[in-house]
């Protein structure tokens, strides 16, 4: 998605060789208009899937998930990694652990709002590992929803999370993806090349 290939240029920041900064857009500060590009180019990849519910984390997925939602016209549904005070039955729960903050949480959704039939494409604002995404699909398959797709705003493509779903059999479709950030600078995936290019 060039829009945000070209936000990551020009306001990422390539903190070391694994982290990329974009907290003026994504991560702390959101960029309303680049989040409603983002939700339609979402809902354009996989406007084939006749998805009834969108499902992310708090909290960096929810702006994306949500402009998704919009649409797709269907709920955003966010698994929490606190305790709610009201979000206290039903709960079906996965564990994740972050490789990159070395922490593990214990992430919470209702089955009132994710259920057995439902059609779920999951979205998340980075792809590393794929903890977070195996997480949400663990929580689909303890309820026997299907999950028909994995959005992503910024997958690191030198990390093993894509290739590891991919082979799985999920469709992840990743709308800026990073091949390397080396001496700070920013590489992204070459897509129809197949080869790392600077844009
Ligand atoms: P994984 O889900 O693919 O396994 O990723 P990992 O555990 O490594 O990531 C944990 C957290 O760090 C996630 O945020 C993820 O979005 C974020 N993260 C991973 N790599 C980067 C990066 O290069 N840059 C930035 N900015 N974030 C990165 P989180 O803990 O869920 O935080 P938040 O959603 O509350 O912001």
């Amino acid at each position: 998605m060039q829009l945000l290939k070209e936000k990551i240029l020009s306001e990422g920041q390539a903190l070391s060789e694994d982290i990329l900064k974009v907290d003026s857009f994504l991560n702390h500060q959101m960029d309303p208009l680049l989040m409603k590009e983002i939700g339609k180019e979402f809902a354009k990849r996989f406007e084939q899937k006749e998805i009834t519910k969108v499902l992310t984390i708090e909290s960096s997925g929810i702006g994306p998930g949500l402009m998704a939602a919009l649409v797709l016209e269907v709920p955003l549904i966010f698994a929490r990694k606190r305790k709610s005070l009201t979000l206290t039955n039903d709960l079906v729960t996965a564990s994740v652990h972050s490789f990159t903050k070395q922490e593990t949480n214990t992430i919470t959704v209702s089955n009132k709002y994710i259920e057995a039939g439902d059609k779920v494409l999951i979205i998340d604002d980075f792809l590393a590992v794929g903890q977070a995404a195996r997480g949400l699909v663990d929580i689909c398959s303890q309820v026997g929803a299907d999950v028909v797709g994995i959005g992503i705003v910024i997958e690191k493509a030198f990390q093993s999370g894509g290739k590891d779903l991919r082979e799985q059999g999920f469709h992840v479709e990743s709308l800026a993806k990073i091949a390397e950030l080396k001496f700070g600078e920013i590489t992204f995936v070459e897509e129809k090349e197949g080869a790392p290019i600077n844009v």
